[in-house]
């Protein structure tokens, strides 16, 4: 068999500074849907997410609550997990950066970089937000405020070791330049080659005035910079200290995806280490929009969180995963309101594809007691709706390979309103009371049939679950190991054939008026 095709993706490592709260799980939903979408069709996935847990922000937290550090992120980091697990997230390894395995992989860089000379020592003085964990200069800031968030930056002078980042400023251009997908959407792209070309300052690479952090190697009062720390974490799972081969399969990585406030880090700090290290850049670096509640930024500091545990508990991971990814487009910023998550429940899962289910197999089962026949020929309508299915499978394919994920989700569920209008259309009822109509009720049961089967496959990668349970009430194998190409042929369920009991999908919501 032929070696599948590897394909690494990446979300951010989360501070477990509080709780996750519904942005987090936007972008790790994402990730997650195309680390399933890349595994049906074919490819040897590796996906990655985590905790970035060091920093002067994790240890001011700490010592408000009395605790250490690690103290204090334990419990925190156990409840990502948590909710990972709740969400179906089908992340294969989870890195924290507390780890000793990740605690060598940030020495090991520094020595090689600080060896090659890109590394020096010496004085920083200049601005720091500690909520980003990001430096600034006077020039950047705007009224005594972080840019990036607007809360109040803080003077910092003391003894730093720098990293030659303007070493690399030519090269990193030159590369933006001539991988435009390298930087997604283009937008981002435009900003980040205008910061570049006002020129890159070194950038401190360690602090001395708090000690939860990486050790720099021979010089310990120093801790390494959260950043140049955290980055690293893309490197260290997969084998790049202990397991070569593993490492020259998953690097370069295929999809850093972060949200749109972190891009500058991915896209300027990260591939500078990189070159400096002479490994390649990855592929990509997809810059998502933010949620917004009443207008502004979802954010832990402000207080406008959604907790996703509560909605999961609420409405079940796979309506949470369907609105995420069926609301917002990837690249924009998008609203989250509970009236529209019920609205979206309600029209196309309870109805759309809840009915779809439940009539069909209420219907094979009244006609042709939960059998399926053998089909003799098609008619105009039969051949159209196949037509459909193999064109939504294409379109679905390029649409998830090009990051169109509310797109692709549209597109499946342009099939399965199709296939609900193919019930009208056909309708098996007067079918059903005419002889002469015997073989045409039998092929409409059975299209309607492999519809749903292949809509189990479609909808596989964003809700797994529901996947499974259509599969299960149309008596199919479990979606495991099922790969896209199921979805492009027609005529797999064979003649004789058994489906399962009708149940409902997707309860409607009632809402109070
Ligand atoms: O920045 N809408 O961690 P962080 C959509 N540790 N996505 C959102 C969001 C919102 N309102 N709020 C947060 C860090 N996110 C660093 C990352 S990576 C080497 C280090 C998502 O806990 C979005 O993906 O602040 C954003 O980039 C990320 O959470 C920031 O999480
Ligand atoms: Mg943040």
């Amino acid at each position: 068999m032929a070696e599948k095709e590897p394909f690494y993706i990446t979300t951010p490592i989360y501070y477990p500074s509080a709780n996750l709260h519904i942005g987090h799980a936007y972008c790790t939903t994402i990730a997650d849907s195309i680390a399933r979408f890349r595994r049906l069709a074919g490819y040897d996935v590796f996906f990655l997410t985590g905790s970035d847990e060091h920093g002067q922000k994790i240890q001011q937290k700490a010592e408000e609550m009395g605790t250490t550090p690690l103290g204090y992120v334990d419990p925190i980091v156990a409840n990502f997990q948590k909710l990972w697990e709740k969400l179906g997230i089908s992340n294969d390894d989870f890195i924290r950066t507390s780890e000793k395995r990740h605690e060598a992989v940030v020495q090991e860089i520094f020595r090689r970089i600080q060896a090659k000379g890109d590394i020096y020592k010496g004085e920083y003085k200049g601005l720091y937000c500690v909520p980003c964990e990001s430096y600034w200069t006077e020039r950047q800031i705007e009224d005594g405020k972080c840019p990036d968030c607007g809360r109040a930056v803080q003077e910092v002078a003391e003894e730093s070791y720098f990293f030659k980042l303007d070493n690399y400023a030519d090269r990193l251009l030159a590369h933006i330049e001539a991988h435009p997908e390298f930087i997604e959407p283009a937008s981002r792209r435009n900003e980040m080659i205008n910061f570049i070309k006002q020129g890159l300052e070194d950038l401190s690479i360690s602090r001395t005035s708090f000690d939860w952090g990486v050790p720099v190697p021979g010089d310990e009062k120093h801790v390494i910079y959260v950043w140049f720390d955290a980055l690293t974490n893309y490197l260290t799972p997969i084998g790049f200290l202990d397991d070569p081969e593993k490492f020259a399969k998953f690097w370069p990585a295929d999809i850093h995806l972060v949200g749109k406030e972190i891009v500058r880090f991915h896209t300027i700090i990260w591939p500078c280490i990189l070159m400096a290290l002479d490994l390649p850049l990855p592929k990509q670096v997809y810059g998502h929009g933010w949620l917004i509640v009443d207008g502004d930024k979802m954010s832990k500091s402000k207080g406008n969180v959604v907790d996703p545990m509560l909605l999961i508990d609420e409405f079940g991971a796979d309506a949470i995963r369907y609105f995420l990814l069926r609301e917002i487009n990837l690249g924009q910023d998008g609203n989250f309101s509970r009236d529209a998550l019920i609205t979206r429940i309600n029209a196309d899962l309870a109805n759309d594809l809840g009915n779809l289910l439940h009539r069909t197999l209420s219907m094979i089962k009244k006609y042709h007691g939960g059998e399926l026949r053998e089909v003799v020929g098609e008619d105009a309508i039969d051949a159209s709706l196949r037509e459909m299915a193999a064109a939504t499978v294409r379109d679905y394919e390029a649409q998830m390979k090009n990051m169109e994920i509310s797109t692709a989700v549209k597109t499946t569920w342009a099939f399965v309103s199709r296939a609900n209008k193919y019930i009208d259309e056909k309708t098996p009822w007067t079918l059903a009371k005419d002889e002469a109509k015997a073989q045409d009720l039998i092929c409409t049961m059975a299209n309607l049939a492999e519809s749903l089967r292949i809509i189990s496959v479609l909808v596989s990668p964003f809700m797994p679950v529901t996947a499974k349970r259509i599969r299960e009430q149309l008596g199919l194998t479990d979606i495991d190991g099922v790969q896209l190409d199921e979805a492009r042929s027609w005529r797999v369920i064979p003649a004789g054939h058994r489906v399962g009991t009708p149940e409902q999908l997707f309860p409607r919501i009632e809402v109070e008026k």
